[in-house]
This record gives C-alpha cells, structure tokens and sequence, in this order.
C-alpha cells in the first residue's frame, strides 16, 4: 500500500542562494584517488593529458564540479608541497603513514593538482600543512601559486613552466587539528590558525577565503573557540575577519568505528539507522551554526563541511589504508537527504565536500585496475544524486512544507524522515528534489505548487530493485536515472509516485 504525502511549495518566494559549492569535492592522496584514480601518468595506455585521467574528467565536467580540495585530509598535515614541483624523477618521496604506508613519489604535486583543477573547470581548495608544516612554508605556497610579477616563489614557479599565477580562491589552514592534524586542543589551534592565517596574503587580486580547521560532528566547543579567535584585534578601521570560514567533519558511520558494516550486505535495521545518522547532519549543521549566530549575526563567517558522506568496512580483499569501498543505492540516498539538509542550511553553509570523489568512501567513480577492467570506470549511485542536482547550484531556495506524510521510522534512538524534499528556482524553471527514504513502499505525493503557474516538467528517478543494488565494470547503469512517468496533473499542481527507496528530480516550467 502507497504511502500519502503533501507537499507545499511556494514558486513565488524565492530565498536565499543555495551556494555552487555545496556541491563540493575531495581528493586526498589516499589509496587509488590521486594514483589510479585522477592521475594514470603520461606513459599509461588510458588516455590522459599530462598522466590525469581523460574519463574521469569527462564524467566529472557532467556534474559541474564547483571546486576540488586537495591534498587531504589528515595527508595535508604531512605533506611538504616543494617535494612536489620540478622534475618529476628529482622530486623526492615520502611515507604516507595515514593511508597504507606507501610511498609517495610526488608525481602528482602542486603543477598537476592546478592542471586538474582547470582540465575540470573547479576552483581548487588547497589544505595547508599546520600539523608539520611552518609559517613561512604555507606562507611560500600562496605566494608561488599566485603572485604575480617577480619574487623568489615567482621565479621558481616560472622556471618549473608556469608563467602565469593562478587563481586560487580557497585556503584550509590545516586538517583536523584536534586529531590526526596533530592532537591539538582548541585554544592551542584557535592561536596557530590566526598566526598561519596571517602569513597567507592575499597577492595582486587573488583573495583568499581562509578555512580554519574545524570541530569534528557535534563539539561546539571547537567552533566556539574558533570564533572568538576570528577578529582582527589590531585592525579595527577594517574590522576583517582572520579567516573567512572554519570547517565541520561529519560522517555516516552505522556501526562502531572497528565494526562499520559492509557496503552492500546490509539489513532493513543497518538501512534506517544509516539514514538516521545521515539525517543527524541537520542536528550537526545546527548546532554549529547556532554558535556562530552568536558570534555573528549577519553571518559573514562561512560554515564548510568539507568532509561528509558514508564511511564502511573496506571492500574484501582490498588494503584497509585505502578506504575503497562499493556504493549503492542506500548512498544515493544518504547523499539525496544529506542536499536537502544543506539547501535548508543555505544562509550559513556556504561550501560541502564530498569524501571522496574517486575510489575512496562514498565516491562518484570506481576505477577497475585489474588487468582485465583495464582501467574501466563505474559512475557510482552517489555520482547519479550530484548529476540530477545540479540545477540546484547557484539556484535560489524556496520554501518547501512537507504537510503531510508518512510517520518517522524509529531506529537507534533516532526518527528517520520518510520522505525527504527541497526546490529551488532560476526564474523560469524550479528544480524540486525529493527522497522516498520508505524502504518497502511506494509514496504518493501531492506537489502543491503554489504562486506561479506551471507550463510543463520532466522527471527522473533513481531507483533499484533492491537498496544494495550497485554498478559494476559488468552491469554499469543497474543504479541509473530513468524517466519518472507516474506523474500527473492534479488540482493543487502535480500528484508524484516515488517508488520505494528512490531518488526523484522534477524540472518545472514556469509561466
Ligand atoms: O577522508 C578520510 C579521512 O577522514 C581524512 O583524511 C580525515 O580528515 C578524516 O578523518
């Protein structure tokens, strides 16, 4: 038996901007990400340009990814970015001790990282070293990137072939601090963030938006910290902020951190309690921002999620540094829910990145090594969520009631939503996303479409058989959208079926 839902939506009040790069993405050099993921090198059989991989990119320019972070991740605070400039064969190499105890080579450094970014048309969100780093080491970092003219940094940049500065609009100070970024306590790191933040200058016209590492999940006293550390004390005739953003980490982990449940072999129980951890965001989100209210009521400071997604026992047989797990159709909609929370948050979330974008955790791409998938790429459930969503980038929210509906599941001391929905609009068109997190039943619902009138839409859902369906090198588009066709005219607007566990997109037209 369908469930009944209905939904108000105002077309008519459109409100605050949902920022692009909610739509964020994270590449830490970690297991196959970077090597094997985006950067094959130049000597690869798969096709590339400068060694980074020509597919991925394809398939990554489809969901307009805003921006990419880089180099991690707790990799960040390890890493030392002149080990990764000049010819490749002189760079020297290191031990990533976070993920695996491999050796890095530093073939992909700071030069292929920036080629990425412009192959990908994303602006590059570099993560500085506090953890092992100095001042003057980050401090060398911003100026080679992007001064121009002549200085020490210029000409090293020049000599290594870049003439040209480039363009880098966001700098994280840091990763974690208080953990694997070097076991800080907050007042220890509020203190060395507004010293790092201080030597990370803003050259010619290249601003700087300055990330402070933040709190990880729910601990407001991190970012309480934080923000009474954010003033410039000694520049009251331009009262501007140290840095411009600090950053949350939340993930969906089900289970206990040495127990966190398989990726595809999961019962209707691990389903609803991973759905409620994902709704849990919201909770997180508002907690922080309700601190930084106080501190700043006109919120000019951004709150970045620049890590979220699910997190899950590694794939059998894969290296447990690497972090590679499968993704189904209980990601997608972890990460359909997760976008409403975030367009709800519009007026103080102004970035979010996905972790991670290829091969590690709840990715868009899985890349077969093999020697028989040759290097064949599967777009993950999760990739479909970001693809039917972009619309919503840059796109105005707009009030959105969900009036009626089903009853929240109970699962693990948390309520799971059933349904889950936001819209936002361009003007002419609306963009309404909707979640049919019910995991055995369809869901009927009414779109009470309110203050403009409609002149047509189209509609695709995400849906599978089962929720632990996934692609694979042998059956790719299992999990892919399809055309939503049980849509209909109703006297409120648009009367929608959502089959059971599925991911829906409607594109209004608007007269
Ligand atoms: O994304 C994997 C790791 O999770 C990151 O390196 C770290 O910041 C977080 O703990």
């Amino acid at each position: 038996m369908a469930n009944d839902a209905r939904i108000v939506i105002d077309l008519d009040v459109p409100g605050p901007v949902i920022n692009r790069h909610l739509y964020g993405h994270f590449s830490e050099h970690l297991g196959r990400c970077i090597y094997g993921g985006f950067y094959v090198g130049e000597d690869s059989p798969i096709p590339n340009e400068g060694g980074i991989r020509l597919d991925v990119v394809e398939a990554l320019r489809k969901i307009n990814i805003p921006n990419l972070r880089w180099p991690g991740g707790c990799f960040a605070d390890e890493y030392h970015w002149t080990d990764g400039i000049g010819p490749k064969d002189q760079r020297p190499t290191m031990v990533n001790t976070h993920w695996g105890n491999v050796e890095e080579n530093n073939h992909f450094g700071t030069h292929e990282f920036m080629a990425l970014c412009e192959l990908l048309g994303a602006d590059p969100y570099v993560n500085g070293n506090v953890g092992s780093g100095t001042v003057k080491e980050m401090s060398d970092w911003v100026e080679y990137l992007t001064r121009d003219g002549d200085s020490p940094m210029v000409r090293q940049r020049k000599a290594n072939g870049r003439d040209e500065p480039w363009r880098v609009p966001f700098w994280g100070i840091g990763n974690e601090a208080w953990g694997c970024g070097g076991n800080m306590r907050a007042q220890a790191y509020a203190d060395l963030a507004r010293q790092y933040a201080t030597f990370c200058r803003d050259h010619g016209d290249n601003e700087l938006y300055r990330i402070a590492a933040g709190a990880a999940d729910g601990d407001l006293e991190w970012t309480e910290t934080l923000m009474k550390a954010i003033s410039c004390l000694g520049c009251s005739r331009t009262p501007k902020k140290i840095f411009q953003g600090l950053s949350i980490h939340y993930y969906t982990v089900a289970g206990p951190w040495d127990h966190k449940g398989s990726a595809t072999e999961f019962d209707l129980e691990d389903y609803y309690l991973t759905l409620g951890k994902a709704q849990f965001v919201d909770r997180i989100i508002s907690g922080h921002s309700a601190i930084m209210d106080a501190y700043d009521p006109d919120r000019t400071v951004g709150l970045v999620l620049d890590e979220w997604g699910t997190w899950w026992d590694v794939e059998p047989g894969t290296n447990p540094g690497f972090l590679f797990q499968q993704n189904t159709l209980r990601d997608a909609l972890v990460a359909g829910t997760h976008f409403d929370i975030f367009h709800k948050h519009a007026e103080r979330l102004m970035m979010a990145n996905i972790a991670q974008t290829v091969n590690v955790l709840q990715a868009m791409i899985l890349t077969d090594d093999s020697a028989d998938g040759r290097g064949a790429l599967v777009l993950t459930p999760t990739y479909h969520v970001f693809e039917m969503n972009k619309g919503h980038q840059g796109a105005q929210r707009l009030p959105v009631h969900i009036v009626t509906g089903p009853d929240p599941h109970p699962a693990g001391g948390y309520q799971v939503a059933l349904l889950s929905a936001s819209a936002s609009t361009t003007g002419d068109s609306a963009l309404v996303s909707l979640t049919n997190v019910e995991a055995n039943e369809p869901t009927t619902v009414v779109l009470d479409l309110r203050g403009r009138d409609l002149a047509g839409q189209t509609a695709r859902v995400l849906a599978a058989d089962v929720l632990q369906a996934h692609n694979t090198p042998a059956d790719p588009d299992r999990v892919s959208p399809r055309e939503l066709t049980d849509v209909q005219p109703h006297p409120r607007g648009l009367q929608v079926t959502l089959p059971p566990h599925s991911f829906a997109t409607l594109e209004l037209l608007l007269d």
